[in-house]
């Protein structure tokens, strides 16, 4: 059978075998309603130039609504011969609507079709993810920093015990980071939200459309201003996928970070029971599986970027074939981030501090030091000497073993005159956290002063 985009010039039917190799619907029917929306806008562009006529139009576009139906109630088939959904819908309309149906593609190519119909695709993509689920999360984390403001965790340099931090400043560190995700995103998709279509194959046309017009009926920023550039156009594709590696990095992290927490090891956090899961053999465990396969599938999002960054790396100008092989990089790129997005939320939620664990072991690692430190700067001693005389000290602490607020004031006083009088108002883990002052610092009034931004920026009650 005579396919849409097979022309009189071909003296024989496609091999079979060639059909099954460079077929795309099995993948890019996922862009059937942008497909058809970009349809609509281009026939009723087409009949406001007086290119197609005003009834012509309404014919078009209530086919087209029709076979979208058809196609979201699976009453519609998909056949290998067509390649892809763009020609499937074609394919339909003329079925239905015969001449008419073939005026449809009139100004336009599937190069341009293409890259027109995914931009729709990524640009919705992008506001699920940015303006959804990445919120969820940070709302997750914002909703558990009232209840958490009493616990103090140690926070790490080198995995080794650094300084104590209030729990929420650990929250709200994981919030920063989705924001800046957020930032990306939303910067990378004034680039996406350009409209490609009326470029045609690479050149233009030769025939009266109106690009604005079909650009702002689908509610595109702008048009795109070179037809053999946006004919090979995918960095869209390629920032995208970016974007969604960074969010997969940080939530890779965040899930490794709460993997340690969790073992009898750190003994920090509890992980929800309905998000765990136990071992066939060994009746002890409850295993942080959904945590270890949000690092897991990181992976996955890292090699779709791979993979684009490897399609598009040689390519001469302009539409080349290997661009169908960006559709299921980026289509597994959104996915996973969506489904570790959509799990992280819950899990944050649910998950519990182990109060007395974390409290039991906090003044061990000799958080106060840096502390102590400051202390001494404050007194009058110059930074290094400062650093030199804390390590001195904590290294008679350990001796002994015991805390720095354990050492009795003439080991103080030994160290700096006058020191053991009132050096014990900033040791230990309590008194070392509220001695912080700086902009961003964990100190109290700061951290509730972040909390109340979050809220408002998330717009939490
Ligand atoms: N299925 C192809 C794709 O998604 C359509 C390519 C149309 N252009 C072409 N010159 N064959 O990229």
């Amino acid at each position: 059978m005579a396919t849409p985009s097979r022309s009189g010039v071909f003296g024989a039917a496609t091999d079979q075998r060639v059909e099954q190799f460079t077929e795309s619907v099995s993948f890019d029917h996922r862009l059937y309603t942008h497909d058809i929306a970009g349809s609509i806008a281009h026939s009723q562009m087409l009949a406001a130039q007086n290119l197609i006529s005003q009834d012509e139009q309404q014919q078009i576009e209530a086919a087209l609504l029709e076979i979208r139906d058809e196609i979201a109630e699976n009453r519609f088939e998909l056949r290998i011969e067509l390649e892809d959904i763009h020609m499937h819908i074609e394919q339909a309309l003329i079925d239905r609507l015969g001449d008419i149906g073939r005026k449809l593609h009139t100004g336009r190519s599937r190069n341009d079709q293409v890259s027109t119909d995914f931009r729709l695709w990524v640009r919705d993509a992008i506001d699920e993810i940015d303006r959804r689920l990445i919120p969820a999360l940070q709302d997750a984390f914002v909703s558990r920093c009232d209840q958490d403001m009493d616990v103090i965790l140690p926070a790490y340099t080198h995995l080794q015990r650094a300084q104590p931090v209030l729990a929420p400043h650990y929250w709200l560190a994981y919030c920063e980071k989705l924001q800046r995700d957020r930032d990306r995103l939303r910067d990378c998709r004034h680039r996406v939200n350009v409209c490609t279509l009326g470029t045609a194959a690479v050149a233009g046309t030769t025939l009266s459309i109106d690009r604005q017009d079909v650009a702002a009926r689908l509610e595109f920023e702008a048009i795109s201003a070179n037809s053999i550039d946006s004919s090979s156009d995918r960095d869209f594709v390629l920032e995208t996928a970016f974007c969604l590696t960074m969010i997969a990095e940080h939530l890779s992290s965040w899930a490794e970070e709460w993997i340690l927490w969790s073992t009898v090891e750190f003994g920090f956090i509890k992980l929800p029971h309905d998000f765990c899961t136990g071992s066939s053999i060994m009746p002890q465990k409850i295993n942080p599986d959904v945590l270890e396969l949000i690092r897991g599938k990181t992976s996955r999002v890292i090699g779709n970027l791979q993979t684009l960054l490897v399609l598009v790396k040689g390519l001469p100008l302009a539409y080349n074939r290997d661009l169908q092989e960006d559709k299921p990089a980026l289509f597994d790129a959104v996915d996973t981030v969506s489904a570790c997005l959509k799990l992280a939320a819950p899990l944050v939620a649910g998950a519990e501090l182990q109060r007395d664990t974390i409290a039991a072991r906090l003044e061990d690692g000799y958080l106060d030091a840096t502390t102590l430190m400051e202390y001494l700067i404050q007194c009058g001693v110059p930074h290094r000497n400062a650093h030199h005389l804390v390590g001195d000290l904590v290294r008679q602490a350990k001796d002994r073993p015991v805390p720095l607020s354990g050492l009795p004031s003439e080991v103080f006083d030994a160290a700096h005159a006058g020191l053991g009088d009132d050096v014990y108002k900033v040791l230990g883990v309590e008194k070392a956290v509220r001695a912080f002052r700086s902009h961003g610092s964990t100190a109290p009034k700061e951290v509730a002063k972040q909390v109340t931004l979050w809220r408002e920026r998330l717009s939490i009650t």
